[in-house]
């Protein structure tokens, strides 16, 4: 069954239901839940240049047995790629083939508009793995989640001579998207892996829109960034909390402009967030961030950080015929 583009309360609350009960049964106890707020979010604003399709398996004694979405991505890099979230099947419903007929019934759109491969986030060693694998997946990108304590990094950030940083919470103001997007677009050099998903263009009308929509999904965005002397934008990072109780807050991009590296602005950028952090009283006890596996100057930093490895995921792709 697939679910319309506004659901009602109550098909929030359904959905939110079953990945809750596949996240206490799947993850380790130290990974936060998603809250309430985040599944709503999730389900009710769209990313920019992106169409959606939610496939819901009702349970006979109502709500749902599984369900999982699809974005179609509109931009002219991706028209031939999709990406799958959420799917999931509640743990007294699996091997029945419900999880099955999620994936064709995701599948159905995704071969309707011609695209000829899809990614999924896996969680290795779980039953994700072994039912993407049977279904032709494979880790095309290899990474790892590493988390970080707050209160454990309280080194005071320095800067090259002449750099400042730059701070807001929210969506970035009008006049520093360009200069965000600029370094935004530095995320083309982290590694794709055998990856058919090509790196978004980031534009300033996208940055406004990417921030904008984390916003709108209930969250709580932190940007830091530091400015290079002549005012153009050298380094960012980026830290969103999914809903406002959130414990565990998610990295997004942390990136810096080529002609700045290896001065530190990594390390720098992402210290003083911590302390944005503890300034602003947040409930963030931790920040987790992903790592692909060959990114040697990402996995530097946040050494130096102190993250710790919690657990191995992947970006699994299947290639699809096309038509
Ligand atoms: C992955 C998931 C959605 C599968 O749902 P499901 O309804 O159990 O899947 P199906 O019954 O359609 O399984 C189809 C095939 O996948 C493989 N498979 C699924 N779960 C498996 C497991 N635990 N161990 C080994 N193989 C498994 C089998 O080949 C299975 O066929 P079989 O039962 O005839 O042997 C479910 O386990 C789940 O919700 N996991 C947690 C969330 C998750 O990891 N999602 C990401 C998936 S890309």
């Amino acid at each position: 069954m697939i679910l319309g583009d506004t659901p009602s309360e109550a098909e929030i609350d359904a959905w939110h239901a079953v990945v809750t009960a596949c996240h206490l049964y799947d993850m380790p106890p130290a990974v936060p839940p998603p809250s309430r707020a985040e599944t709503a979010g999730q389900l009710l604003v769209p990313a920019h240049l992106s169409h959606y399709v939610r496939v819901v398996v009702p349970a006979p004694e109502g709500g749902y047995a599984g369900v999982g979405w699809v974005r179609l991505f509109e931009d002219d890099e991706n028209r031939s790629t999709a990406w799958i979230g959420d799917f999931a099947v509640r743990p007294e419903y699996r091997r029945r083939g419900i999880g099955t007929r999620i994936w064709d019934a995701l599948r159905a759109p995704i071969a309707a508009e011609g695209r000829t491969s899809v990614t999924a986030e896996v969680e290795i060693g779980g039953a994700g793995e072994q039912f993407a694998r049977a279904r032709g997946f494979d880790s095309a990108l290899p990474m790892v989640w590493y988390v970080q304590r707050v209160a454990d990094e309280t080194t005071e950030p320095s800067l090259p001579d002449g750099y400042r940083f730059l701070e807001w919470t929210g969506v970035v103001p009008a006049e520093h998207a360009p200069g965000l997007a600029h370094v935004h677009n530095a995320m083309h050099d982290s590694p794709y892996g055998d990856l058919d998903l090509r790196p978004l263009r980031w534009d300033a009308e996208r940055v406004v829109r990417a921030q904008s929509a984390a916003v709108e999904r209930g969250g709580t965005v932190l940007t830091v960034a530091a400015l290079a002397p002549d005012g153009s934008h050298a380094a960012y990072t980026e830290v969103v909390l999914r809903s406002p109780d959130d414990v565990r807050a998610v990295q997004f991009a942390t990136a810096v402009a080529p002609a700045h590296r290896g001065r530190g602005l990594g390390l720098a950028v992402k210290r003083r967030m911590l302390g944005l952090i503890r300034e602003e009283g947040l409930p963030v006890r931790e920040i987790a961030t992903t790592v692909a596996d060959d990114n040697g100057p990402m996995r530097a930093v946040n050494k130096l950080l102190g993250y710790r490895p919690e657990r191995s995921m992947g970006l699994f792709q299947v290639r699809l015929p096309s038509g």
